[in-house]
């Protein structure tokens, strides 16, 4: 039995405190979830997964390849396991992944090498996002696809004939890159994504751990990834790691409320993945890394930050894929710190589960913050030693990550800061109002 995630619906302020400190482990990681349950279903036995995270997402993940014919059980909490035949078949009905871009993108990739016929659906913010990007290249391989116009619902004819293809991606997407390696499990030979900007590396760390000739090799600011098909995926047993983009709210919450000391333990350390933390190294952050063992093959650390003032910087555009959710909450930061810090690249904001750069520019104005909105930029001029004022109302769009920045926001300011609806948060971070809560936030 998969279960309905609890969600608390409907709007939430954030009120300023004195002080937030304490220890926690960090929730579990959404990228390494969504992977561990596909590869799990992918393979031909039994695999067994702890610590997973429960969240709307993944659990959208769960049904949804138990619909593509695995077995899938929880064992209890975070415990899983999970049972595949090797092979996927039609599922009865319409896969509804909810609000996960990951979900979507990497099982179309991973269903299209099976001869099946799949109905993909999600939520208003999932049905406006842009699927052509995965249907392109994947037609390329010779999987057939109908959309509404490059977006959901998608109908996919899968084969198993699938033709290898070697592939630049025109935007720098990690669900692309896997999309395309996990339909690469079934093609005819050897497929090779080539990106120009290096994305997060899950799945092709994760795949050989199941048994799949894939790897990754860097290539300047670049990456190679390639997979030769073929082979029948074998059962692994994994521990998913603390997730970097949801300790990033407990993190900045600590530095931007004063006399704060917060430890959150057990996050993984990419490099594809924790470009927040040396953002906010540069712009002064007094935190600390302390190495703390390894999972699903990937480094953990605990972070400690304490509270101080920080400075505005530069954050160039080559920066975005290692950080790239996390642009948000860094702008938040930002409007605490002492002058002004300017975002480049970041046009594939406006492509995530809302419009992340005009909302986030929206969420700063309406607290007071005074920002500079371009098509792929933002410039947030922080009130330093001032304050941020609050007393805002932010709208979220259907974006948990928005908010998560909304009330980290009302945490520090000086009036309190309310978000129109915190249902989404759910969707990566179940725990968040009871972790908040255990480090002294006060969110009513
Ligand atoms: C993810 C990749 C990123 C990220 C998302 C998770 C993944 O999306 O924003 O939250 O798990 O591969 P893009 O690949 O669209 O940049």
């Amino acid at each position: 039995m998969i279960p309905a995630n609890p969600s608390v619906s409907g709007p939430r302020t954030a009120s300023p405190v004195k002080r937030l400190a304490g220890r926690l482990p960090a929730p579990a990681d959404k990228s390494v979830s969504h992977r561990a349950l596909m590869f799990s279903a992918l393979a031909d036995g039994t695999s067994r997964i702890s610590n997973l995270l429960e969240s709307a997402d993944v659990t959208a993940t769960a049904r949804a390849v138990a619909a593509l014919g695995a077995d899938v059980r929880r064992d209890g909490p975070g415990a899983w396991t999970v049972t595949g035949r090797g092979a996927w078949t039609s599922p009865a009905g319409p896969l509804d992944l909810g609000n996960a871009g990951t979900g979507v993108r990497l099982l179309m990739g991973a269903a299209a090498r099976f001869d099946l016929e799949a109905v993909f659906t999600g939520d208003e913010s999932l049905s406006a996002r842009p699927m052509a990007r995965v249907l392109d290249p994947l037609a390329l391989m010779g999987v057939k696809s109908r959309s509404r116009d490059g977006r959901l619902p998608v109908r996919l004819t899968g084969s198993r004939a699938l033709r290898a293809i070697d592939y630049a991606p025109p935007v720098a997407s990690a669900q692309v890159k896997s999309a395309i390696l996990m339909a690469g499990l079934g093609a005819d030979g050897e497929t090779t994504v080539r990106e120009a900007h290096a994305t997060r590396g899950h799945t092709e760390t994760m795949a050989p751990l199941y048994g799949a000739d894939m790897s990754a090799r860097a290539d300047g600011a670049g990456l190679v990834a390639r997979v030769r098909g073929g082979r029948v995926l074998t059962p692994h047993d994994l521990a998913v790691p603390g997730d970097p983009s949801s300790a990033a709210f407990a993190i900045a919450a600590a530095l931007i409320t004063p006399d704060s000391d917060v430890t959150l333990t057990g996050v993984m350390d990419n490099p594809a993945r924790n470009g927040l933390y040396a953002v906010l190294r540069d712009m002064g952050a007094d935190l600390t890394l302390t190495p703390a063992g390894t999972r699903a093959g990937e480094t953990l650390v605990d972070i400690s930050a304490r509270s101080g003032m920080l400075t505005g910087i530069e954050v160039a555009a080559d920066r975005a894929p290692s950080m790239i959710d996390e642009y948000p909450i860094l702008s938040v930061i930002a409007a605490f710190a002492e002058g002004a810090t300017v975002m480049k690249g970041l046009a594939e904001l406006r492509a995530k589960e809302s419009d992340r750069l005009a909302a986030s520019a929206a969420m700063l104005a309406a607290n007071g913050v005074r920002i500079e909105l371009g098509e792929d930029y933002l410039v947030v001029h922080g009130c330093g030693a001032g304050g941020v004022p609050g007393g805002g109302r932010v709208e979220t769009r259907h974006d948990h990550r928005l908010a998560m920045s909304g009330l980290v926001m009302g945490l520090g300011a000086r009036e309190p800061v309310s978000v129109d609806d915190a249902a989404m948060i759910a969707t990566s971070y179940p725990g968040f109002f009871d972790d908040m809560a255990a480090l002294g936030a006060d969110i009513a």
